[in-house]
């Protein structure tokens, strides 16, 4: 039998730095919620088998109505992203997990299937995408050392992980001086390697205004991006 994925579209978010008086996820992104335009490319890559969209306590009725689709499960979040995302393993009895930001609207099946494609080679990989910018360390006002750029890469979403893997790594929270920022983060604290999937700039987080406003002036532009009616 071939092992299942399952993906995993955390939307559970406040939404602070955007700003909107909803939760991110919900705001209605060229018509149709954040969260959808993600949630379209998951349900139609041949190889998820459900996926579980984790979303604010108060929201979890009305949009169990607008997603009434066997395959669809919705759960609620935590306080923080780490949370969201084990509520929504603990759903999954699938040998892979594939976690996503509602945050990125712009996702599609070369970066869904470039990512899972590496699961032969590892049990946990992360999408990433070159950095471009000069990045500098910084105290205070004052300018620091250069880092290398040609040595990080940004880390996105889609990850995906081998689920009993993801499960231990969660035990590493408690021990961990920062709150993670995403689950590569607890293999690496686990010594698990963790594979790299080149990903799309264009697959880029909705955090700020200014990218909200990226993110509408590109499905103004063109029109091949965006979904049809329903
Ligand atoms: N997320 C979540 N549960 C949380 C926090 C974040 O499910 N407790 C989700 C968000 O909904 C988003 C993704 O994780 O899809 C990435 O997080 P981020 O961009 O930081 O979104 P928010 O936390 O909503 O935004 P902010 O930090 O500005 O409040
Ligand atoms: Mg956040």
């Amino acid at each position: 039998m071939t092992e299942k994925i399952d993906a995993i579209i955390v939307a559970a978010g406040s939404g602070t730095r955007l700003g909107f008086s909803m939760p991110k996820a919900f705001v209605p992104l060229h018509g149709k919620p954040i969260l959808l335009w993600s949630l379209k490319q998951f349900l139609s890559f041949a190889l998820v088998d459900k996926v579980i969209l984790v979303v604010p306590e108060d929201l979890i009725d009305k949009t169990r109505k607008q997603f009434d689709d066997n395959r669809i499960t919705v759960i609620r979040g935590g306080d923080y992203r780490w949370v969201s995302v084990y509520n929504g393993v603990c759903q999954s009895k699938a040998q892979w997990i594939l976690v996503h930001d509602a945050a990125r609207p712009f996702v599609n099946h070369t970066i869904i299937d470039d990512l899972v494609k590496k699961r032969s080679e590892f049990d946990c990989v992360i999408t990433v995408t070159p950095e471009v910018d000069t990045i500098k360390e910084f105290k205070a006002d004052r300018a620091g050392t250069t880092i290398d750029r040609s040595k990080v890469v940004r880390v996105g979403t889609p990850q995906l992980f081998r689920r009993s893997v993801l499960l231990d790594g969660f035990k590493a929270v408690p021990k961990m001086d920062n709150v993670p920022t995403d689950e590569a983060m607890l293999m690496e604290r686990t010594g698990i390697e963790v594979g790299i999937a080149w990903g799309d700039p264009l697959n880029f987080k909705i955090t700020t205004p200014s990218d909200f406003r990226i993110a509408e002036a590109l499905l103004e532009k063109d029109k091949s991006m965006c979904m049809g009616p329903d």
